[in-house]
């Protein structure tokens, strides 16, 4: 096999090393993420054509500040620093790094001082994301400045004589207009890359790991019948064969026909080794009376792993669990590192392992929901589930506020039905990143079959998101909120009052609970 040109992402402990390895592969380029503390010979026998720095929480001067051997700036293969990649540059070339009180964050213009190949392409004042509190004071003779802010002297700075480059702020992230080309230009102009990567290495590395570590030994897969695990258990088909044993469990907190959708495409169409459990009625019970939007998080998954436990004991002998958790499920759920604060516990992060004492298998852990989708594609699955939206683990749980009863679910699935089918119609369903109903206590008095009717108020939500992390709600037209309120109330039972939704996240979060 033709070896792939490789970008490496040293990460300082940023949330974000992962976005920047993200953007190097959309570049068609190979990127892997490896710790601050690689060895030089671990680097010399990876042979990247580059190297980028993440950011960092730390403070360079910090007691604990990670810092790879200076040796790294030696080897004569470029580097990018970004953020703290960059003051660990600086510092390393006796330049001058404070902290400051005042945090530059948000957006900024770029100036450009120099012309430089960093910046090919890039237009003079580009918008750009500036997310830090130390600051550059110094730097010394051997530095040229390539760009500066309103704020920050040294925005981009290069090693005179050297393909050493740093910029204080974040490339990666999408508000900085100019990030993709800013990474075009660093693996192409600067490191010298092939394009000679695709997401077809990724799927055929991963199926060779998988056979390796796997071996002839029986795994479990959780299915939703959602585009990741869908996908993971299509992968894990293509390694393991009759070995692959998936389980999908209805919650009774499904999308409208859901359960027999599912069903259908992962046996019937995809031909997978699948066992279906109904236990809708034991999780409804054990949700009785609970209002606590963590409570219920916590019993659906604590349920789900006693159903799911007890059917994987009476179907096999487990030893690995496939689960399709992506990148950005984890960083919500604060699993990565302390510095993050918990939002909700995403049940389809841990628990099972634990009690099953099963080791994990996740594809996907590394990626984001688009990749997630091309490689679905690649997989050739139905185009119907890789362009759905995006459906929580707890399904319509995290969509009912304070208690969950029956009306209240069937009031929430068939309005969500009617959004959905509404923007299919329009031809917005594509468009969006998720749109549902929300239903809770409160209630308004109406007028049904000229008849006082003291009915539920059920909330439109509609979004646009690029990867969950943030996410704004959709300007909707209003011919087409008119017409879903208009069916909502006309076709579904108990609801006098309908609203539209117009939080962005943050400071909310997509999910009402
Ligand atoms: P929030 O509500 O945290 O949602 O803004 C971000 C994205 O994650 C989905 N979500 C979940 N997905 N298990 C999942 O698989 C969960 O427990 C869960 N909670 C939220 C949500 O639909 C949105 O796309």
């Amino acid at each position: 096999m033709l070896n792939k040109d490789l970008i490496l992402v040293v990460d300082f402990g940023a949330q974000y090393s992962h976005l920047i390895a993200r953007r190097i592969r959309d570049q068609g380029v190979k990127s892997e993420i490896v710790s601050y503390n690689i060895s030089i010979d671990n680097i010399l026998n990876l042979n990247p054509k580059g190297i980028i720095f993440s950011g960092g929480p730390a403070s360079i001067y910090s007691t604990n500040a990670p810092k790879p051997n200076p040796e790294i700036l030696n080897l004569n293969i470029p580097i990018l620093g970004i953020c703290y990649g960059l003051q660990f540059i600086v510092d390393q070339q006796g330049g001058k790094v404070v902290s400051t009180k005042n945090r530059e964050y948000g957006k900024s213009e770029l100036l450009l001082n120099n012309k430089s190949k960093l910046f090919s392409n890039v237009k003079n004042k580009s918008i750009i994301w500036m997310s830090h509190s130390d600051k550059i004071v110094k730097i010394n003779d051997n530095f040229e400045i390539l760009s500066h802010t309103s704020n920050s002297p040294y925005a981009a700075i290069k090693i005179k004589n050297k393909n050493i480059f740093g910029v204080q702020f974040h490339p990666e992230v999408i508000h900085t207009k100019c990030g993709n080309q800013i990474f075009d230009n660093f693996v192409y102009k600067i490191c010298d890359c092939n394009s000679n990567w695709q997401m077809n290495d990724l799927i055929d590395e991963k199926i060779n790991n998988i056979k390796k570590m796997v071996g002839t030994n029986q795994v479990l897969c959780a299915v939703s019948g959602g585009i990741d695990s869908t996908t993971a258990a299509v992968l894990l088909n293509k390694a393991l064969g009759k070995n692959l044993y998936c389980v999908f469990v209805n919650h009774g907190l499904l999308r409208e026909g859901e359960s027999k959708r599912v069903v259908d495409l992962l046996k019937n169409k995809l031909k997978l080794n699948l066992t279906y459990v109904d236990a809708s009625k034991t999780f409804l019970s054990k949700l009785k009376g609970i209002k606590d939007p963590e409570k219920k998080r916590k019993i659906v998954g604590n349920e789900f792993i006693e159903v799911f436990s007890r059917i994987a004991k009476d179907i096999g002998k487990f030893k690995w669990l496939v689960q399709g958790t992506l990148y950005p499920d984890i960083i919500e759920s604060a699993v990565t590192n302390s510095l993050t604060a918990k939002i909700k516990s995403h049940h389809n992060v841990g628990g099972l392992p634990e009690k099953m004492n099963l080791k994990l298998i996740e594809p996907f852990k590394d990626l984001y929901k688009d990749e997630v989708r091309k490689i679905a594609k690649i997989l050739k699955l139905p185009n119907q589930l890789i362009s759905e939206h995006p459906f929580p683990g707890p399904g319509l749980s995290v969509r009912i506020i304070g208690e969950i009863t029956n009306n209240k679910i069937e009031i929430c699935r068939h309005s969500s039905a009617i959004i959905e089918q509404e923007l299919i119609n329009a031809n917005l369903y594509d468009k969006v990143w998720q749109a549902f109903a929300i239903i809770g206590d409160d209630k308004a008095v109406g007028i049904l079959g000229d008849q006082r009717h003291y009915g539920y108020v059920v909330t439109i939500k509609i979004l646009e998101s690029e990867d969950a992390m943030t996410a704004d709600w959709t300007r909707i037209p209003y011919k087409i909120l008119e017409k879903i309120s208009n069916r909502i109330t006309n076709e579904v039972n108990d609801v006098t009052l309908v609203t539209y939704a117009v939080s962005s996240k943050p400071p909310s979060t997509i999910e009402p609970q």
